[in-house]
């Protein structure tokens, strides 16, 4: 029915889903400790129409989130473990990594000092997220005292912060501090609003995105995601070879 999606004329393979990613770096699945997944049963659902989109391995990141969500790495492996258990006995073979989307705030930054507290998306790679309200005073400190503690921090959805909308040299200069960005694969929908498609897109544009997280939280995002246009948007963006889910 897609055939158009599957080949283009340069050797870039095109995919009538989302395999070309393949890896999501960014979700709520798992059971019972965020706003995302609110049990297991729920975990597998969405993770059994993620993988119908093309994934085949999930980096799980739960909000730490002190006064919201106070996860720590204990209870995250407790919620992994457990998931994990449920998805052999559903037979379904696929690979869950725990890690973490930290809030920057004050508890954040103990949170560095205590070294192996930390749980990374990949090798020494921290998901961060800002306050959607105001930019975290001290930001740039914060970033700084990941790179000197030996991390790689990863801006989650930085498109959906609206207070840098009409400040587009934060996006350019947060890059050039180091830090990988990763925008949302439904901002590029238009789901969060057409500001944040299009700070999104500009983000594509300007070759500033790293990585594409799905940031699932709900079977409303799934549904979202099963849209044959942003499939061919995001295997356009992958063309670029610039966006290292891959390789996760
Ligand atoms: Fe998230």
């Amino acid at each position: 029915m897609f055939g158009f999606f599957r080949k283009n004329k340069q050797s870039h393979v095109v995919t009538g889903n989302l395999s070309c990613l393949g890896v999501d770096m960014h979700s709520h699945l798992l059971p019972g400790i965020d706003d995302g997944s609110p049990d297991v049963e729920t975990s597998i659902r969405l993770i059994r129409g993620m993988m119908q989109n093309g994934y085949r391995k999930f980096i799980t990141t739960p909000h730490v989130y002190p006064d919201l969500y106070p996860n720590t790495k204990e209870t995250i492996l407790k919620a992994h473990a457990l998931l994990n258990e449920h998805l052999k006995e559903a037979q379904l073979d696929v690979e869950i990594v725990p890690a973490a989307e930290y809030f920057i705030d004050e508890q954040f930054v103990d949170l560095i000092d205590q070294r192996d507290q930390l749980l990374p998306i990949h090798q020494n790679w921290i998901l961060v997220e800002i306050s959607f309200l105001a930019p975290p005073q001290e930001f740039s400190q914060v970033l700084f005292k990941l790179f000197t503690e030996g991390y790689q921090p990863v801006l989650a959805h930085p498109e959906r912060y609206s207070y840098y909308h009409h400040r587009k040299e934060k996006y350019h200069q947060l890059k050039d501090q180091g830090c990988l960005l990763q925008v949302n694969l439904l901002s590029l929908l238009g789901y969060y609003g057409k500001n944040v498609q299009e700070i999104a897109r500009y983000l594509v544009k300007e070759q500033l995105v790293d990585l594409i997280g799905s940031d699932l939280h709900h079977d409303r995002h799934l549904e979202a995601m099963a849209h044959p246009s942003l499939w061919a948007e995001v295997n356009r963006i992958m063309k670029s070879g610039s966006i290292l889910n891959p390789t996760l």
